[in-house]
């Protein structure tokens, strides 16, 4: 897909050690990261954004979003979100600390939810967030 010169595409395996690199620096969930997770958003050949759709048993989030300082506010995370969304099934969670960003999509916070995602909600406190700045959102088609 391309769209004002962003490509938004499934990440590659050349793409990977980037996209690490990146979500270590932000401070993003790099658990069990996989190559075919990912979309990546690419300007001129160059990854500016990713986010992926991290599946367990239970459910299925979307974790791991990412965009370049420099390419922030220009839509990129949004374009990643929604084909996220696009392409998951028909139940989403997110496990977040910008609530007001998910929201815009149709994400809205629960308050119960799969156990695992309890892991989340902690390694996000464990960054020095409270408890009460971490939400769990679901989308549903
Ligand atoms: C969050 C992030 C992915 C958004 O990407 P982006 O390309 O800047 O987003 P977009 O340009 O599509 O959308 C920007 C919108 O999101 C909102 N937004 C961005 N960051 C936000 C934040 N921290 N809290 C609330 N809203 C936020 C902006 O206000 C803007 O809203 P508007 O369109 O109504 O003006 C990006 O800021 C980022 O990589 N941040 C660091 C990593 C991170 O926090 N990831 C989230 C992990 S769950």
């Amino acid at each position: 897909m391309l769209k004002n010169g962003i490509e938004i595409a499934s990440a590659s395996e050349a793409d990977m050690p980037a996209i690490e690199q990146l979500a270590k620096r932000f401070d993003l969930d790099c658990e069990n990261i996989s190559m075919n997770q990912f979309l990546v958003a690419k300007r001129n050949n160059k990854i500016i954004g990713f986010g992926r759709l991290r599946k367990y048993p239970a459910c299925t989030e979307i974790a791991t979003v990412g965009v370049i300082p420099e390419e922030q506010k220009r839509g990129v995370g949004s374009l990643l979100v929604k084909e996220l969304i696009r392409s998951g099934p028909d139940e989403i969670f997110v496990t977040c600390v910008i609530s007001g960003f998910f929201k815009k999509f149709g994400f809205q916070l629960v308050k119960q939810y799969p156990s695992v995602l309890q892991k989340k909600v902690d390694f996000c406190i464990s960054y020095d967030f409270k408890p009460e700045e971490v939400f769990v959102m679901k989308f549903s088609k």
